[in-house]
């Protein structure tokens, strides 16, 4: 890729991401290509480069060549505990060298060429065959995972001042509320072990055996999500988004108010397994998550509850290949100017380690500080067994909508990063060592006090 003869067509620029990149109108909003981890992408001119150089605080810059045919994508490793990290650097090596073996006009555009680059902190990129960019997850090492870069420049879309301060109105408004705390009290653990049984296939009538995004499982998952969902009194529409991969399932409560405000609960459902293995039952990853929103969704028809705004719940799929579904429906939810006045992205709820207590992790690095806080709040009120923090863990489909300019946030499942030993692993069962239902009904309970006191609701005389 990085031939000397040949003059670079343009230049990849990396660098830390920083609302003050984008405070003017320059050469940086016009090619900006996403924010990937904690850093902006740009792909410049050499004059832009020129220009950007005398204000950047630090960062990377890689000449390319003509990239015919092929596509970048963003290879980084996800921010795991130490008791998971083993010989990751190995692995990734090992990875890149089957990579170009198998296909030759693959290539390192950097990162990996020097070794002592490509740690567990700094990404890698790479060109591939642009066929190759949304199925490379299946070969990828399990902590790793790979986003590709977009071919066109994205726009960058701030959290508009008005949609913060009406998240701080709201927050400014929650006080405890007894009939909130017994319908949230209401959410079912057996119902929800129930629920992620058939996800998993640990319920032998389900006979998924993945939900891999490619995978037929995928597509009877999202049949029967619909399927579930509607019989709580939601409309659901299964939305295709690229070719080869299952559709979102997207469900919807109207609003009894003549109001366009609407609140999003999202999951994926799609799931990632073993290298090797066809199985994926992604019982954390995320059916935890996707478990959430069915008990949310059941306990909403149970008590007959109705909403005064609108209310979406959302489960996701293509997350595992780049957040692909979420862009997509992010993206229609921006050309419609939605009035979204927040969203919440549960992906891995349920797995804590032995001996720590229940927790829920709100993110360090992508999301809406004012959605977070709500949600801390709430947490607070509603969970109070629940130990709040910040993980390191990144970049859930919440972010797929904070970069539409949509409030957003992600809830996980500790206040630190991943640390659940089948991450990513065909071993992601529910039933097993530190899958903690009551932590996940915990979680679930803090989810649905958010959708209730955000969107107003009534219930039957
Ligand atoms: C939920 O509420 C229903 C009645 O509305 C009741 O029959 C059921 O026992 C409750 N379940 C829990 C777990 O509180
Ligand atoms: C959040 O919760 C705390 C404790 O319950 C409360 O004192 C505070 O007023 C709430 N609101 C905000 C905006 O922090
Ligand atoms: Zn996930």
């Amino acid at each position: 890729m990085i031939a000397t003869a040949v003059a670079p067509l343009a230049f990849l620029l990396v660098t830390p991401h920083s609302p003050a990149l984008f405070a003017q109108e320059s050469c940086l909003t016009t090619s900006y290509h996403g924010q990937f981890g904690h850093d902006s992408v740009f792909l410049v001119s050499d004059d832009c480069l020129a220009w950007a150089g005398d204000f950047l605080e630090g960062g990377s810059v890689v000449p390319l060549e003509d990239m015919q045919g092929q596509q970048l994508v963003w290879l980084e490793h996800k921010a795991v505990d130490e008791s998971l990290v083993g010989s990751s650097l190995d692995e990734i090596t090992q990875f890149i060298a089957g990579l170009q073996h198998a296909t030759p006009e693959a290539a390192i555009v950097s990162g990996a060429q020097q070794q002592h680059v490509l740690t567990n902190e700094r990404p890698a990129l790479l060109a591939v065959p642009s066929s190759l960019a949304h199925t490379i997850d299946a070969h990828l090492p399990r902590f790793w995972k790979a986003t590709p870069i977009p071919s066109a420049p994205v726009s960058y879309v701030p959290v508009p001042a008005d949609a913060r301060a009406r998240v701080r109105e709201l927050l400014a408004s929650i006080a405890f509320d007894p009939v909130v705390a017994s319908v949230v009290g209401n959410i079912s653990v057996p119902v929800m072990q129930a629920d992620v049984r058939y996800l998993t296939g640990e319920d032998p009538k389900s006979g998924l055996v993945s939900r891999h995004s490619f995978s037929q499982g995928a597509l009877d998952a999202a049949d029967w999500l619909k399927e579930q969902f509607e019989s709580t009194g939601a409309t659901c529409e299964l939305k295709p988004f690229l070719d080869g991969f299952a559709p979102n399932v997207i469900c919807a409560y109207e609003a009894t108010e003549d109001t366009t405000e609407t609140l999003l609960l999202s999951a994926h459902y799609d799931s990632r397994g073993s290298f090797g293995s066809t199985r994926a039952p992604g019982g954390d990853d995320d059916g935890s998550g996707t478990t959430a929103l069915l008990a949310i969704a059941r306990t909403i028809a149970r008590k007959g509850i109705t909403f005064r705004k609108n209310v979406q719940l959302c489960a996701f799929a293509g997350e595992e290949q780049g957040l692909l579904g979420s862009k997509a429906y992010a993206r229609e939810m921006r050309e419609k100017d939605a009035d979204l006045t927040l969203m919440i992205q549960a992906d891995m709820l349920a797995y804590h380690a032995a001996g720590e207590p229940p927790q829920l992790g709100l993110p360090k690095y992508i999301g809406t500080t004012e959605v977070a806080e709500l949600v801390s709040n709430l947490s607070a009120i509603y969970s109070p067994e629940l130990m709040v923090g910040f993980t390191s863990a990144c970049c859930s489909d919440h972010q797929s909508f904070h970069e539409q300019g949509f409030p957003a946030t992600q809830i996980f499942e500790r206040a630190g990063p991943v640390a659940d030993p089948m991450y990513h692993n065909s071993g992601d069962l529910s039933d097993r060592p530190g899958y903690d239902f009551e932590q996940l009904r915990s979680i679930a309970k803090v989810q649905f006090a958010t959708l209730l006191h955000a969107a107003g609701f009534d219930l039957p005389e």
